[in-house]
């Protein structure tokens, strides 16, 4: 009889998440034989469909790619489908049978955050969680605090911490990664990457897309919950965290933990004064134009669809070093970035004309559109400057992608990294229950600020920057948006 073999589910397998991107980057991994030899992959969906259907529904889905060969046909003779809804005893029921032996059983819930619970219980009900399942949960975990502990508190009744790998897919970015490589693997950064060397730190995720028909999910959650407590709050831990003992999960995730442990909460006379939010009106994106996030929902929202706010890290590093963050739908340009300002030099040698030229050091690590990590140095204008040394800001970009060509090159969907890392078994790119709930202290603390003062979005132009004070957060002290 055959060994029993690896099996993946897809809970919501014919879903916008596994169709965009999981099964796209399963096809990347094909392509590259990364995928365990007899890994068997199951979707479940509600829709009544066969697997034969829902292959073709697949490959429809997929992007042709150069160096396809037969890798869609391994991938293909893989998948399954069965019509169940994995959140009741019937359904598991199903499932399980369909399931069969295996080795190791992985289940990715690419399903709204309302059914991690009920569909956990399910599967648990049903006998399906034991030593060697694996949980996959995508974000957000829960809508607060208070929800993310009841669901956290049914994974932990149901299978142990280290079975569950709760995605932030930004952690598998691969300039994310390089952000550690960067401050840790250079003597150069790290005894400047601190308050007596660093003006301030911003974090712009911005985005051209709209919320569309993703608006039932949106609606309830807005740009905090959707953005700020998972992906901008994790880039922020790795700019500040402490070095890691090594680069094991858990001495990674602890630091990244005593980081947002240290984030200031916000009241709400700092909620007034130091968050912006927005929602969108109409406007013109790229040249289109683009409708209301009102008219997109057809009712009346009081959602943000942008949030900019100051963070404070209250530790020694951190002390007096802002932390400027953005994000927002419908914005002007797609664009993701971390910027670490540096102080200006103590003193200017150049006289008054070379003053005017002095910029102080910025180190820029972009993640999209293009990934590049570079640092701006001051160095001389060439040539004859007549009675003054004229000088001038030259970006260095440190990013070896470029250098390295094709190889370097295919850029990877950060999925593929995470669910090789779920088959695997590693957790260090996923984040820990201690760090879920922290963040949601830190978000909840924000969304009461705002009720509490009263603050409520107010609307920008979709193709714009953001709504009005957005440039005045930043600049009423001396500094500026780096656009
Ligand atoms: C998701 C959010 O987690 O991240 C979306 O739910 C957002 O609203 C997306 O558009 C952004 O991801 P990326 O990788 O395109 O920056």
């Amino acid at each position: 009889m055959a060994e029993p073999a690896p099996v993946l589910v897809l809970l919501g397998g014919a879903g916008d998440l596994s169709m965009r991107m999981l099964l796209p980057s399963l096809l990347h991994l094909e392509i590259d034989g990364l995928l365990p030899p007899e890994l068997r992959v199951i979707a479940v969906g509600r829709a009544a469909s066969d697997a034969a259907a829902y292959r073709k529904e697949v490959r429809r889905h997929l992007v042709d790619e150069p160096n396809l060969g037969d890798a869609w046909d391994r991938l293909r003779a893989r998948l399954d489908y069965v019509a169940a809804d994995a959140a009741r005893a019937e359904g598991a029921e199903a499932l399980k049978a369909r399931i069969g032996e295996h080795s190791q059983l992985v289940f990715y819930f690419a399903l709204s955050p309302s059914l991690f619970a009920p569909v956990t219980q399910a599967l648990s009900a049903a006998g399906l969680i034991g030593e060697k399942t694996r949980l996959v949960l995508e974000k957000p975990i829960g809508r607060d605090l208070e929800t993310s502990r009841a669901i956290n508190a049914v994974l932990a009744e149901a299978a142990d911490e280290s079975q569950v790998f709760r995605i932030d897919h930004y952690l598998g970015k691969e300039t994310v990664q390089n952000l550690i490589a960067l401050r840790f693997a250079n003597a150069l950064f790290e005894p400047l990457w601190n308050n007596l060397a660093i003006d301030h730190v911003q974090i712009t995720v911005a985005e051209t897309q709209e919320v569309g028909d993703r608006w039932r999910y949106y609606d309830d959650y807005g740009a905090i919950r959707d953005m700020l407590q998972n992906h901008m709050l994790q880039l922020l831990c790795l700019v500040a965290m402490e070095p890691p003992s090594d680069l094991e999960s858990d001495a990674v995730r602890n630091e990244k933990v005593k980081v947002l442990r240290s984030l200031r909460r916000y009241t709400p006379n700092a909620a007034k004064d130091d968050t912006i939010r927005g929602q969108y009106g109409a406007g013109v994106v790229a040249g289109q134009p683009a409708e209301s996030y009102e008219a997109e929902v057809g009712k009346p929202s009081g959602t943000e669809t942008f949030v900019a706010l100051i963070a404070w890290i209250d530790n020694w590093r951190w002390k007096g070093v802002p932390f400027y963050l953005r994000t927002g739908k419908r914005l002007s340009s797609r664009r993701t970035e971390i910027v670490i300002q540096f102080k200006d030099v103590p003193h200017s040698i150049f006289g008054p004309v070379g003053d005017r030229d002095l910029v102080a050091n910025r180190l820029v690590i972009e993640l999209q559109p293009d990934e590049d990590i570079s640092l701006t140095i001051m160095n001389k204008r060439p040539g004859l400057n007549g009675e003054h040394m004229r000088l001038q800001p030259l970006p260095l970009s440190l990013s070896l992608a470029k250098a390295l060509g094709e190889e370097g090159g295919r850029r990877r969907v950060a999925y593929e990294r995470l669910l090789l890392d779920v088959l695997r078994g590693d957790p260090t790119l996923f984040v820990r229950r201690d760090e879920v709930e922290e963040a949601w202290r830190f978000v909840d603390g924000v969304a009461q600020a705002w009720v509490e003062a009263g603050v409520e979005p107010r609307t920008y132009a979709a193709g714009t920057m953001g709504p009005a004070g957005v440039s005045g957060l930043i600049e009423r002290s001396g500094r500026h948006w780096h656009d």
